[in-house]
Order: C-alpha cells, then sequence, then structure tokens
C-alpha cells in the first residue's frame, strides 16, 4: 500500500517594511503592503510533515509535541481545506492521480527554536505547512500560489514561501485574489545581507498582533496617513535599494518603518507598547553607531527593526558584525559564550570592544539576563522539500 507523505521546511522572516492593520479579517487582506527578509532556516525553521491516509479518523496536527484543536472555521481549518480543494481539482483534470484529497491528514510541526524567544513562529509554522500540503498533494502550485493560503493563517506567513527578498502586495480585490506574496530579489542577488537578533527578556503578556492590529485600524488616525502618504513610496524606495545593494537606503528605511509602526502603536486607544527599556537602548546603540560612521565621512552601518514584541533584529552587511556583537555585549552581557555560527571571533571570544569615537553614555550598562540570547544569521533561502529519513510521523501515522 502506498504511504503519502511529504516533510518540509519553512524560514522565518523579519519586515523592513511593516504588516499593520487588516481591511479584511477572515481572509486576511492588509491595509498596506509590506517587505521582508527571509533569515536562514540553517539557524531558524519550522519542520512539518504531512500525511493523508484512508485509515485516519479525522485531521488531526501536533505543533512541537503537543496536539492542536483544529478549529472548525480557524486559521488551520481554512489552509488544509484549501490545500485539499487545490488536490482535487488536479485529480478531477488528471485521472491517473490517487484521489486523497478525500483522505484526512496528520500534520505533525516544530520549531527548531523556543516558542518563548518570542520570534514570530506563526510565519514559519504557516509557510511550512503549507508547503508541506503542497508537496504531499504534488501540486504544480507557484510559491506566489501558495503564499495566498498561507496568507490566511497568518499575514506574514505569505513572505515565508520566498527566500531573499519579499513584497506581500496587498491587492485591491475583496477576494483576495491579488494579495499575495512577490520575489524582490532572491538571495544570491545580496547574500552579504546578515542579521542578529536580541531576545529581549520578557515578563509581561504582550497584546496579540492580531488583536493589536485591529485596534489600530479602528483607533489610530497616524495609521490612515501611514497607508495612503507613507508606505506606498517607501515599499518602491525600499525595492529600488534592495536591487541597488544600497544599504544606507535600506537601512534608513527599515528604522524609519519600524519606528512608525510602534508610533501607530502609540497612538491606538487605549496605546499599545511593544519595546521596552531594553529595546529603546538598543535602538540608542545603533543610532550612535551609524552617528560615529558618518561624522567619519561613513554610511550607515547598521538598521534596528522590531516587530510586536521588545526583540531587536539588527539587519547589517556581515562586515559589521563583528563590531556589532561587541557593541551589543558590552551593554548586555551575556550568560553564555556567543554561539559564534560564522567564526568571527577566536580563542578570546567577545571582549566587549566600542569602536573608537563611540559616546558610551548614550546608554546604561544593563545585568546578564536582560538580553538573553543572541542569534547571529543571515539572509537564507525559500521552503525546502526534505528526505523521507527527515520525517516527524512515525509508521503509524503518529508523531515520533
Ligand atoms: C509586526 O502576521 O502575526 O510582525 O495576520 O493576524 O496572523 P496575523 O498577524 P501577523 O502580524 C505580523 C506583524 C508584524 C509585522 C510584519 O511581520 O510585517
Amino acid at each position: 500500500m502506498s504511504v503519502y507523505q511529504a516533510t518540509t521546511s519553512a524560514p522565518v522572516n523579519i519586515a523592513c517594511i511593516k504588516y499593520w492593520g487588516k481591511r479584511d479579517t477572515k481572509l486576511i487582506l492588509p491595509t498596506n503592503s509590506s517587505l521582508s527578509v527571509t533569515l536562514d532556516q540553517d539557524h531558524l525553521r519550522s519542520t512539518t510533515t504531512s500525511r493523508a491516509d484512508p485509515s485516519f479518523e479525522k485531521d488531526r496536527l501536533w505543533l512541537n509535541g503537543v496536539e492542536e484543536e483544529i478549529k472548525e472555521g480557524g486559521r488551520l481549518a481554512t489552509c488544509i481545506r484549501e490545500m485539499k480543494r487545490m488536490r482535487k481539482e488536479l485529480e478531477d483534470k488528471d485521472a491517473s492521480q490517487p484521489k486523497i484529497s478525500s483522505y484526512a491528514v496528520h500534520i505533525c510541526s516544530i520549531n527548531n527554536f523556543p516558542t518563548a524567544a518570542g520570534l514570530a513562529s506563526s510565519a514559519a509554522g504557516f509557510a511550512a505547512l503549507v508547503s508541506s500540503l503542497a508537496a504531499l498533494y504534488s501540486l504544480p502550485a507557484s510559491p506566489s500560489e501558495l503564499s495566498r493560503i498561507a496568507r490566511q493563517g497568518s499575514g506574514s506567513a505569505c513572505r515565508s514561501l520566498f527566500g531573499g527578498y519579499v513584497a506581500w502586495n496587498m491587492g485591491s480585490k475583496p477576494d483576495g485574489s491579488d494579495s499575495y506574496a512577490v520575489e524582490v530579489a532572491p538571495r544570491e542577488h545580496w547574500p552579504d545581507m546578515h542579521a542578529l537578533i536580541c531576545v529581549v527578556s520578557d515578563d509581561k503578556k504582550g497584546t496579540s498582533s492580531t488583536s493589536g492590529m485591529q485596534r489600530t485600524v479602528e483607533t489610530s488616525p497616524l495609521l490612515q496617513h501611514r497607508i495612503a502618504h507613507v508606505v506606498p513610496a517607501r515599499m518602491e524606495a525600499i525595492s529600488a535599494a534592495i536591487r541597488a545593494r544600497d544599504f544606507d537606503t535600506f537601512a534608513r528605511l527599515t528604522m524609519q518603518d519600524s519606528n512608525q509602526f510602534h508610533a501607530v502603536a502609540l497612538d491606538t486607544d487605549p496605546p499599545i507598547f511593544y519595546m521596552n527599556d531594553v529595546s529603546r537602548a538598543i535602538i540608542a546603540l545603533i543610532v550612535e553607531y551609524n552617528r560615529v560612521s558618518v561624522a567619519n565621512g561613513g554610511k550607515l552601518k547598521a538598521a534596528y527593526t522590531y516587530d510586536a514584541g521588545p526583540n531587536a533584529v539588527i539587519y547589517a552587511p556581515k562586515e559589521n558584525l563583528k563590531e556589532i556583537i561587541e557593541l551589543i555585549i558590552h551593554y548586555f552581557p551575556q550568560a553564555e559564550p556567543f554561539k559564534d555560527p560564522f567564526g568571527l571571533f577566536g580563542a578570546a571570544g567577545v571582549q566587549g570592544k566600542l569602536v573608537e569615537g563611540f559616546n558610551p553614555a548614550v546608554a546604561k550598562s544593563f545585568g546578564v539576563g536582560a538580553v538573553k540570547g543572541l542569534i547571529h544569521t543571515r539572509v537564507g533561502d525559500g521552503p525546502r522539500v526534505l528526505g523521507a529519513e527527515e520525517a516527524l510521523l512515525g509508521a503509524n501515522g503518529l508523531p515520533k
């Protein structure tokens, strides 16, 4: 008897031009376009195995070892239903295809990073779910077509269907058919883009993106200005900067857009604060680091960006990462030695050196644990189809 099963992995993406606001909450259609960099799956990824079998009684899903309910009409159910519909279309067109669209599926997914780190796991998760079902069903669909389905799981997930530099065009049609992700440039175009994720300790329960952004849509006049007058020009300008590998412009726009996203959060009634004192201190450090460079006749050397939580992501060309890691560790001592995946530091390790001319008074030093982890990664590729040896479901169709 044939086994119908596929395993794929999908990457995390971090936006430079932020998605914040829906014009349709069911179809997940945004109020503005957005643009992100896909991060390397060698460091951060979601892996998913999907299997269709006539003996399965119902669709089931396990996330990091725990079974999740697939609520009727919910985001998971929508993605699974849409993928089955595409498989059914294929079977109707091609009679030689086995009729597996009517079978229930078992889906098992894991992240290789802790959910508690507050990294956007839903984007990688829904992208891995959709790509594993696409592989299971041998769908001839393009990444943009699949992104339309991943979008209905979590908006930002649609951008994880591509590697490199990715735009999510908001579209204008009420049915969402023109709201999908496209590649702006593959990672090979600008492989030098590195990222340092600063995992900031957070003890309060934050406002989720989903509920936070709808409150912003309902109450923030600044958001309306952003949608109509700011984002369209920024999307054009940052796409051109990526095509020209112009880091200075890329960095300026990325920081401006992070600032404006947090400004519309503050403009929400009641206000939403995602950054904390540690987040703001990291902004001060990057601003000063760039100031020193510009004062010496250079250009911007790093860009910060923050999502719906206090973690910082710092984008920079590879050559600057050593200085940036020294800088962050100077102010935020680490409990564990820095994991150095690119071998930047020799046996002596990180010393906490500041660049010449840096004004140390721009921020105070924090204690161990304020930044509880640093992840050095870079721009990466899109979803990968993995071999059977990486499968997460055992022969009995349950998690291994
Ligand atoms: C701040 O994609 O998590 O990270 O569509 O409701 O699932 P839903 O929201 P989500 O929002 C991400 C918001 C952001 C900005 C971004 O990634 O563009």
